[in-house]
């Protein structure tokens, strides 16, 4: 029976759509206070250099120019903290994030770094922002597109904030495509993350939805393919560590 909301994916399991969010939710919950450890323990510290990719591209000024990011889903700051770092005076980060959980681990990390007056911490759904058009010189989200629900809407509510002329970065887990890592990292995700999950966030299944997810997220052409459904130009991506992960970049023009 076809269902009026659609169905989506949580993991390998099909889901109403409406129900995918409360799921995601709890998963994030649940890893919260654990959750940079375990990106480091999980990647064996790239997502740092993946990171750092990010925050090269986004290339905030070093002048005391004014520039906005919004970071979408962007968690527990991680991603807002590098690109306030390699900032000037005048860049201003506002993470955006549904999962007051996170947002509470971040908020508590930009005041021990003494960044809370530049980095702000927002609740608020990637589907439906609350931010007026063309405020944002650039937006970014990394490693969240895939857990939101209705991509084609958070796609289309990133372009919408953006300023013409303003740059979308999405960086994302993507299709393996060398001979031999291709298995390896089947091996390595199904087997080994799900168990550090259980030993070190207590929560094997959160890592499991992880891994599963990850498969499910549309290859790169396609994902680039529904940025340009979105409306934004340029569409290119940019595949790391042998397509364990692509950066993804947009223009609003
Ligand atoms: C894997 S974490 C990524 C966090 C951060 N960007 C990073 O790279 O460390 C995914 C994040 O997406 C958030 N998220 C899921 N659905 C969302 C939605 N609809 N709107 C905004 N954030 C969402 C989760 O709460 C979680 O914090």
């Amino acid at each position: 029976m076809a269902r009026v909301g659609g169905e989506t994916h949580f993991g390998e399991r099909t889901v109403p759509l409406e129900k995918k969010q409360g799921m995601v939710d709890g998963v994030f919950h649940s890893v919260a206070r654990r959750y940079d450890l375990m990106n480091d323990l999980m990647s064996g510290g790239l997502h740092r250099a993946w990171k750092d990719a990010l925050v090269i591209a986004v290339n905030p000024p070093h002048s005391d120019k004014p520039f906005a990011l919004l970071d979408l889903a962007g968690g527990t700051g991680d991603v807002a903290f590098r690109v306030a770092a390699a900032g000037g005076a005048g860049t201003r980060v506002t993470v955006c994030d549904i999962n007051a959980e996170m947002l509470r681990v971040g908020a508590e990390r930009a005041l021990e770094r003494g960044l809370d007056d530049r980095v702000t911490f927002e609740q608020g759904n990637a589907e439906e922002l609350s931010y007026p058009d063309r405020s944002f010189d650039c937006v970014t989200i990394a490693f969240g597109i895939r857990n939101v629900p209705r991509i084609d809407a958070a796609l289309r509510e990133a372009f919408r904030v953006l300023r013409i002329g303003g740059r979308f970065l999405c960086l994302e887990f993507s299709s393996v495509d060398v001979p031999g890592l291709d298995a390896l990292y089947e091996l390595y995700s199904f087997q080994v993350i799900p168990r550090i999950g259980e030993a070190v966030a207590g929560d094997r299944e959160a890592y499991q939805y992880l891994v599963e997810s990850i498969r499910k997220f549309p290859k790169p052409k396609a994902f680039a393919r529904m940025m340009e459904a979105a409306g934004f130009r340029r569409a290119v991506f940019t595949p790391m560590t042998g397509g364990v992960v692509a950066l993804h970049s947009g223009w609003k023009l």
